[in-house]
């Protein structure tokens, strides 16, 4: 009854913890493709083929439903797998809808037309193909009227991350709200659209201000896969051991990942 969970890196690690955390009776699968990490700075082709890859992979370790854990993945390839390439009896999810039913204080299914929300002013931090996507406009546009979104691309702090650099993440992550906060000085509202970015909350709540209501999609998405679960329990595929798959230098990631989670973390070959 494994799940599984890909991004390119480490950040999906922050939405396997919080569903570990909801449905800790769910083995989980998870799949880095830290050999290729940063996506954001990638072709949209280039992406979906990474993308098809891992999956495929997950597939392969007994997961019948996969979840994207990465916007830029969800953003520049999802769409284009659910529309042709997810084999039947399969599914595969991205991690924005969660996100933004939240934000527009809609639940699952409520297709009724966009309407009027208690947000005004959205602030975006995502990877740079995320923006350059605008899927976040676009879905949000589908729920909510009247709200002005100003996206950030976030340079830089993906591979800072990656490298367990978290002093620049933290110098890049405040140049970044600085430069968001020069189009859009009183946001009401952040989106942290990279699943790497809950890792630098703390720096985000900060340079923003506490006045500035941050929106991070790890227990956002383990809330809904439960729900998702709940509904459709033949998704749970037919693995039975959690595993912790790479595409990089395993010892080196499973370090990072421990340093992140505060457990320890071994990751494998992929
Ligand atoms: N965690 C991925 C995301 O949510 C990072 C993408 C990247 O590798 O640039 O977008």
């Amino acid at each position: 009854m494994a799940v599984g969970i890909f991004d390119s890196g480490l950040g999906g690690l922050t939405v396997l913890d919080a569903v570990a955390k909801r449905l800790p009776e769910v083995p989980l699968v998870y799949y880095g493709d830290n050999a290729h990490a940063p996506y954001g700075v990638r072709t949209a082709d280039d992406i979906f083929d990474l993308t098809t890859r891992a999956t495929e992979r997950l597939f392969d370790a007994g997961c019948d439903l996969v979840i994207l854990a990465c916007n830029t993945a969800s953003a520049a390839a999802l769409r284009r797998m659910q529309e042709g390439w997810v084999p039947q009896g399969k599914r595969v999810l991205g991690v924005f809808v969660p996100l933004i039913e939240a934000l527009t204080e809609r639940h699952w299914g409520d297709n009724s037309p966009p309407r009027e929300v208690g947000v005004k002013h959205v602030a975006l931090f995502a990877t740079p193909a995320t923006v350059r996507s605008r899927a976040f406009q676009r879905e949000l546009a589908f729920r909510a009227i009247g709200v002005d979104v100003e996206a950030q691309a976030c340079g830089g702090v993906v591979d800072a991350i990656e490298e367990g650099d978290m002093i620049l993440a933290d110098a890049l992550v405040r140049s970044h709200v600085d430069a968001l906060k020069r189009k859009m000085p009183n946001p009401d509202a952040a989106v942290l659209g990279c699943t790497h970015y809950p890792l630098m909350e703390e720096v985000f709540q900060d340079a923003l201000g506490p006045e500035v209501k941050v929106f991070s999609q790890a227990s956002l998405v383990a809330e809904s896969l439960a729900d998702y679960l709940e509904r459709r329990p033949e998704m749970r595929g037919p693995g039975t051991e959690s595993a912790f798959l790479t595409t990089g230098n395993p010892k080196n990631v499973s370090n990072r990942a421990t340093q992140f989670l505060r457990r320890r973390i071994e990751f494998v070959a992929a």
